[in-house]
C-alpha cells in the first residue's frame, strides 16, 4: 500500500499524532489483567527462564538507546533485575564480557542498524541468550535473536524516530512487569501497572491535543543558539531523547544533563541566552529539582518545565507544560511527548527539511 504523509506537512508530523493508535496496538493481547502481568509469547522464555536471569544489558543506537536506559530503569524499578542500557555502536569493541544469566536486549526501530546487529552477533558468538524489541517485521536483527517483541507501530519514515520509540518503551514496561511478577512484584503492583498501561494511549492524545499552545513555545526556543535538557533518574533518558531530537531537526546545540550535576560544571553556561527545558515529574526528587531549577532562574536562564499538575515550583518564572499522571514508573514516555513536538515546531519555525535532516539517514547499515 501506498504509505503518504496525507494532510500532514511531513512523515513526523503524521507518525507522532499515530501515537495513541500505535500505542494501543502495541499492548493488545500482550496485558493480562487478572495476574497482573505482561503476556509476551515472543520471548521464547518460560517462567523458570525468565526467573533465572541475573542481568539485563539493553543495547541500541541514539534514541533507541536512550529509550534503552528508560527500560534498563523500569526492569530495576519493578523486577529488581540489574539493567544497564549501553550504546551496540560501542560494545563489540570493548571485547565485552558475555554472561549466559544475562538477558541482551537489541533495540532497533527498523531492525538494520549494523552497529545493533553486529552487537547482536558478538552475543551470540559468545553463547549469550539476546532478544529483539524491533519494528520491522523479518529485519535482519528480527532473524538473528532469539525471540522477541515485535513494536507494531506501522511504517516510520521520518528519520526523527517518535512512534516506534513510544512503543519500545511500552515494550520495555511489559518486559519490566513480566520479569517482576516471576519474583517479587505483588498481583496489586503488576495491576496498577496494567492499568496505567492501558490508560496511556489516551493520555498520549492528549498531550497531542495541546500541540498549538507547545508551538509558540518552541519558536521561543529555536531562537536559542543552544540549549540544555536537564532531568533526573527517570527523567535523565528523557532529557537525553528531548535533547537529540531537538539537534536532529532543529540543528540547534541541545545538550542533555543531569540536572544534579549542573553545579558541577554547566551552570557556569547559563545565561539569558540558553534556555533550559527542565523534566520535573511529580515524583521523589521533586523538591530537589526545583530547588536547581531556580538557581538556573537566579541566573537568568530561561525555563522551560515540563511537568505534572500541581507541583508546586515555588514562585518559579518559567513556561510550565503538564502532562497527565500516571504511574511514576510510566511518567518518563509521557514526559518525552512535549519535547517531540518542541522539536518539531522549532524545525518548522527555522524551515527545515523534518523528515529529511541534513547528514543522517533513517538507519545506518554501514559502519
Ligand atoms: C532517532 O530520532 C534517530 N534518527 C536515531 O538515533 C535512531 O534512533 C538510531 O539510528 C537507531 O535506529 P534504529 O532504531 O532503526 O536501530
Amino acid at each position: 500500500d501506498a504509505y503518504d504523509a496525507g494532510e500532514h506537512d511531513s512523515f513526523m508530523h503524521k507518525e507522532m499524532l499515530e501515537q495513541p493508535t500505535a500505542a494501543a496496538r502495541v499492548i493488545s493481547g500482550r496485558l493480562d489483567e487478572r495476574f497482573g502481568t505482561g503476556h509476551l509469547g515472543g520471548l521464547n522464555l518460560d517462567a523458570r527462564e525468565l526467573r533465572a536471569i541475573r542481568r539485563v544489558k539493553i543495547l541500541g543506537c541514539g534514541s533507541a538507546y536512550y529509550v534503552g536506559q528508560m527500560g534498563a530503569t523500569l526492569i530495576e524499578d519493578l523486577a529488581r533485575v540489574p539493567a544497564d542500557a549501553e550504546p551496540a555502536s560501542e560494545f563489540r569493541y570493548r571485547n565485552p564480557i558475555v554472561d549466559p544469566d544475562t538477558l541482551y536486549v537489541a533495540v532497533s526501530q527498523s531492525g538494520e542498524t549494523i552497529d545493533t546487529l553486529l552487537a547482536v552477533q558478538e552475543v551470540r558468538r559468545k553463547g549469550g541468550r539476546v532478544i529483539g524489541l524491533v519494528n520491522v517485521v523479518g529485519s535482519a536483527i528480527a532473524r538473528e535473536v532469539d525471540g522477541g517483541i515485535y513494536l507494531h507501530a506501522g511504517p516510520e519514515v521520518a528519520v526523527a524516530s517518535t512512534k516506534a520509540l513510544t512503543n519500545s518503551f511500552l515494550a520495555f514496561a511489559m518486559l519490566a512487569v513480566q520479569l517482576g511478577r516471576v519474583r517479587d512484584l505483588s498481583i496489586a503492583d503488576g495491576r496498577r501497572l496494567i492499568a496505567g498501561l492501558q490508560a496511556l494511549p489516551d493520555q498520549v492524545g492528549k498531550i497531542l491535543a495541546g500541540e498549538d499552545e507547545l508551538a509558540t513555545t518552541a519558536q521561543r526556543l529555536a531562537e536559542a543558539e543552544s540549549l540544555f535538557f536537564v532531568g533526573r533518574v527517570r527523567g535523565f533518558p528523557v532529557a537525553r531523547e528531548g535533547a537529540q531530537k531537538f539537534k536532529e531537526i532543529s540543528y540547534r546545540h541541545a545538550e542533555a544533563y543531569q540536572t544534579s550535576e549542573l553545579k558541577h560544571g554547566p551552570l557556569a553556561l547559563i545565561s539569558p541566552e540558553v534556555p533550559t527545558v527542565a523534566i520535573v515529574p511529580d515524583d521523589e526528587l521533586v523538591e530537589r529539582n526545583v530547588a536547581a531549577l531556580h538557581e538556573i532562574a537566579a541566573r537568568g536562564g530561561p525555563l522551560v518545565v515540563v511537568t505534572h499538575e500541581g507541583v508546586d515550583l515555588g514562585g518559579l518564572s518559567c513556561e510550565r507544560i503538564v502532562v497527565p499522571a500516571n504511574e511514576r514508573e510510566l511518567d518518563p514516555i509521557l514526559l518525552t511527548i512535549p519535547l517531540q513536538l518542541l522539536a518539531y515546531h522549532a524545525a518548522l519555525h527555522l524551515g527545515h527539511d523534518i523528515d529529511k535532516p541534513r547528514n543522517l539517514a533513517k538507519s545506518v547499515t554501514v559502519e
